[in-house]
């Protein structure tokens, strides 16, 4: 084993996942487990098992999918989800059980009611349970960033000699500073014996801190960092696995290697950002819109005289090649393969012709067709099964008339029409469709993002709406922004239960 080596462990399925919003189907997470055995993580958290049959069968699916990365399932430190765990587990070639429990004083007053021995106790049984299904055990030290580190020297001795491989010491709450952390990560490399194992890095980004205390913790000896692609996450998110990436790989001096491809960063960014309708912002560092983009006088002197003025990473070291191709409505199919491979996407013969006929449809409205749009495209035929569909609408609005929709859905196979009123022509079509589907439901939260530049953009639409104490989650994609918000909702309406 290189003692230099850091371990990638992603968690882009299951922290990232968390999102409200960005659930993937087991198909979709296929897809992502693959991109990211292709960038060469060394680990996919695959799901939690225990917490629904979806994650269940994703993990399942993932390991059967999946050849070189160790497929990892979460449990508690319980023995009910380890079982299951080490059952969705069953198919995988390289596993693992990342188990564990709450070790700060207010979770083990509050959460468990419980008492720092009778924590450490939980956490051995734990690791000892697992140990019996596989080699290959983490544990994690929850809200380790507010744990004191006297005691949570104690439990990692602990569950290191009771087994676990991997001691993951997870700034839950994100509330470390990077000299903190690091003197963590320094304080328990000097006062545990850890013989094999080795300590990660888990860390999150309410401060705005998590890749400064992800690096701060690989700086002071721990060996696999916990990362998402894009910072996806709970709450303000996960350390982004693109950043540590090129952290390690532009800084020479702090001689740490990886594994990963970083070529393949950009492609797996945005398949990612596609799949989960999670848009990534533009000045996001290494993959945002403008990471590359010089855009002052003075900057594009330099970076035109010698690139190295201004530019600190290559930006075909991440995989953005700027010779892409521009799709227009006389590309063919081959153009269109090579798009979806860059990235990310390999779709059979048949998919590849059902998002071409697509991409020419759009391709007749706009000019030219960009990746976001290709990825829209490439994930659309999610609504292929719905329950609920938009046969048309038709929407006059404009200045002096009261705007006026009328639609037509298919539910089930039968047909509805109906016309509607309202202040504005997105109020007026959702309006005709309430009066066919008449469930009490109300809109919590209208986003329309466009997703390039100019007239005839592609706006992506995410919507919340609320029916019977439950918030749904729906998106839609449209040239025209009134469908894209009736798309928007009845993929909500698709939802209810
Ligand atoms: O943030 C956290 O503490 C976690 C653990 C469950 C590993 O995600
Ligand atoms: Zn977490």
């Amino acid at each position: 084993m290189d003692k230099n080596k850091v371990y990638f462990f992603d968690t882009t399925l299951r922290d990232g996942e968390q999102v409200p919003g960005c659930q993937l189907n087991t198909v979709e997470k296929i897809q992502v487990a693959k991109a990211l055995e292709e960038l060469g993580v060394d680990v996919i958290e695959a799901g939690f098992p225990i917490s629904s049959p979806g994650d269940f069968k994703s993990v399942e699916e993932i390991s059967k999918a999946v050849t070189w990365p160790t497929i990892c399932a979460l449990t508690r430190a319980v023995q009910k989800d380890i079982d299951v765990a080490a059952d969705a587990l069953k198919y995988a070639k390289h596993k693992r059980i990342h188990t564990g429990i709450g070790t700060s004083d207010s979770h083990i007053k509050y959460k468990f009611n419980s008492t720092r021995e009778e924590i450490i106790e939980r956490a051995v049984a734990a690791v000892k349970y697992a140990r019996k299904f596989v080699d290959d055990v983490e544990f994690y030290a929850e809200d380790a960033g507010r744990t004191e580190n006297e005691y949570l020297a104690q439990v990692v001795q602990a569950v290191v000699k009771a087994g676990a491989t991997v001691v993951n010491i997870p700034d839950t709450t994100g509330y470390c500073l990077p000299s903190e952390y690091g003197a963590k990560i320094k304080y328990l490399i000097d006062h545990v014996d850890m013989g094999d194992a080795i300590l990660s890095t888990h860390c999150h980004n309410d401060l705005g801190m998590a890749t400064a205390n992800t690096m701060a913790g690989l700086l002071n000896g721990a060996r696999q960092c916990e990362v998402t692609i894009n910072g996806v996450g709970e709450r303000a998110g996960n350390t982004a696995l693109e950043e540590i990436a090129m952290i390690i790989r532009s800084h020479k001096d702090v001689d740490l290697v990886t594994d990963i491809n970083t070529k393949k960063i950009y492609s797996t960014s945005r398949m990612v950002s596609g799949l989960m309708n999670m848009p990534v912002q533009a000045n996001k560092a290494i993959v945002g819109r403008n990471a590359f983009a010089h855009s002052s006088g003075i900057h594009q002197d330099g970076v035109l005289k010698n690139v190295q003025t201004y530019e600190i990473i290559d930006p075909k070291d991440v995989g953005i090649d700027d010779n892409s191709i521009v799709l227009t409505a006389r590309s063919g199919h081959a153009a269109l393969k090579y798009r979806l491979e860059v990235l990310g996407i390999k779709p059979d013969e048949a998919k590849l012709d059902e998002i071409y006929q697509q991409f020419l449809k759009l391709a007749d409205k706009k000019k030219q067709v960009t990746d976001d749009d290709i990825l829209v495209l490439a994930g659309a035929e999610r609504s292929g099964n719905a329950h609920v569909k938009l046969d048309f609408l038709q929407v006059t609005s404009g200045k002096g008339i009261r705007p006026t929709a009328c639609i037509g859905l298919d539910i089930a196979g039968e047909k509805f029409e109906a016309a509607a009123q309202g202040n504005g022509p997105v109020d007026a079509a959702i309006n005709a469709l309430k009066s066919i589907i008449k469930r009490k439901m109300t809109i919590k939260e209208f986003t329309i993002q466009h997703i390039t530049k100019g007239s005839d953009d592609t706006a992506k639409i995410h919507l919340q709406v609320e029916h019977g104490g439950k918030v749904y989650y729906g998106f839609g994609a449209n040239t025209d922004i009134v469908t894209g918000s009736v798309e928007a909702y009845i993929d909500c309406i698709n939802k209810f239960n």
